[in-house]
Formats: structure tokens, sequence, C-alpha cells
């Protein structure tokens, strides 16, 4: 099954909402012919802007958390009917920034993402492990444990739905990346474990990024591998010219 790439830019917490409009403007005409499917990852007050200046262009938008209740007391979060009403389409959910300083645990990755469904957007679910974790050995493990986690009750027709981010932590913002066999070894363990839930043809379909330090020197090598289908990037997606090359990784 040949599935489409996606380069997902995460932009944290960068840009300004008047800076985010600027930037996808500028964005649009230079992957329009992009080889990848294209997302922008921007904070919550961006997104209104972004989603109007991304209309009638192939730039999607996702936000970068949700909470899995409908509405409630819950100060400071936003939740699935609010992100769904201004059109966002993805939702990146378990970063580990979100998991190292605000608790997210997978259980609540699992509630998330169940969430992201009910209101019509899709997940991209990180998981990785942390330098310590890979030294004692336990990558493996630790991978197959978040990805059970994150997508258990999702039906089969979800999961061929969901995106997986396979982002070592060690990786993340350190110009560190991970050797492309290093994270093809991984995303094929992730594909494994889905097979081993869902059965081959959902494996074949769900699309399984690598992010860590992905820039426009390595994303055709590393989207080359047969199971890494694209990027999530940090610091190269808020550069126009690096996240044009990712995009267009093909060209
Ligand atoms: O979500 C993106 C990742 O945390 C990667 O960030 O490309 O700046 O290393 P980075």
């Amino acid at each position: 099954m040949s599935r489409v790439k996606i380069a997902a830019g995460n932009w944290k917490m960068n840009k300004t909402a008047k800076e985010a409009v600027e930037f996808v403007e500028a964005l649009k005409p230079r992957v329009a012919d992009a080889d990848a499917e294209v997302v922008v990852g921007v904070p919550f007050v961006c997104i209104p802007g972004v989603k109007k200046a991304v209309e009638g262009s192939n730039i999607k938008v996702a936000a970068q958390n949700i909470h899995w209740e409908e509405k409630g007391a819950f100060t400071g979060e936003v939740s699935g009917p609010m992100l769904a009403d201004l059109g966002v389409d993805y939702v990146i959910i378990g970063h580990s920034e979100r998991r190292q300083y605000f608790a997210e645990t997978d259980e609540t990755v699992n509630k998330k993402a169940h969430a992201v469904f009910k209101y019509g957007m899709k997940p991209i679910i990180c998981v990785g492990e942390s330098l310590t974790q890979r030294e004692q050995g336990v990558t493996a493990e630790l991978v197959r444990y978040q990805v059970k986690i994150a997508l258990l009750g999702l039906t089969a027709e979800q999961v061929k739905e969901t995106v997986i981010a396979y982002e070592p932590i060690w990786a993340i913002g350190t110009g560190k990346t991970a050797t492309t066999e290093q994270a093809e070894e991984v995303c094929a363990i992730i594909r494994n474990v889905v097979k081993e839930l869902y059965g081959d043809d959902v494996a074949q379909a769900i699309r399984i990024q690598y992010g860590g330090s992905v820039n426009a020197a390595n994303a055709a090598e590393l989207f080359a591998m047969p199971n890494i289908d694209g990027g999530l990037v940090g610091g190269a997606s808020l550069k126009l010219d690096d996240f044009e090359k990712i995009a267009k990784y093909n060209k």
C-alpha cells in the first residue's frame, strides 16, 4: 500500500496570531506542489487566523492539545467541540513536552484520542523514549506499551486514520537526529504492534512519522525509509525555506 507522507510542523509556543497568518500566507504558494500532505500545528490563538488564511490551499491545521471532556470546569483547557468548530483537521497529543511538563500520561493520551475522533478530527499521537531508556535497552518495550495504551478502544477504521509520531526525546530540539536506521527500526516496531492489535490491513494504512531534529538536509533520507511516513517537525517548521524543502522532500 502506498501511504501519503505527511510533513507536519509543530510550532510549539511560537508566533503571535499575526505572525502566524503572515507565515502561512508566505508558505501557501511554496508548498502548493508539495510531495507530502502539509500540516501546521499552531498555538490555539492562531487557529482562527491560520484556518482563514489557508482556505482553498493544501495546508491543513493541527492543534497542539485537547481536553477529553466536552465542556466544564477545566480552567485553561480547550475542548473537542471548540476545535472542531474552528475547522481543525488534526490534534497533536502526547507530545513528550506535554508528558514532561504537563503531566500527560498514556491514559490521558488515550482519552484525548477518543475525544479527537468523537469530534471529527484526527490525532497525531506522539511516543518515544528518553536517552536513559534507550541506554537501558527498553525502547521497544516502552514504545510498544505507549502505542497499545494510546490506541485502546479505538476502532480499526479510526486507527487507519491515526498518525503516530515516533519522537525519541533525546533527538528533540537537540540537533541530534536518530540515524535513519534507528528511526526506521522503531517505526517498524510500531507498525508491528498495530498489526498484532488490528491486523495487516490497518498496519499498512496507519501513518507513522519520525520527529526529532528533522531538517531540510535529512528529510528525504528519513522519508525514504519503508516505515517512515513523514515527519513531525519542530524548529525547522518555523523557517519558510526549511519547511518548504521538507514538504517537497522528493523534488
Ligand atoms: O514535535 C516536534 C518535535 O518535538 C521535534 O522538534 O524538530 O525541533 O527537534 P525538533
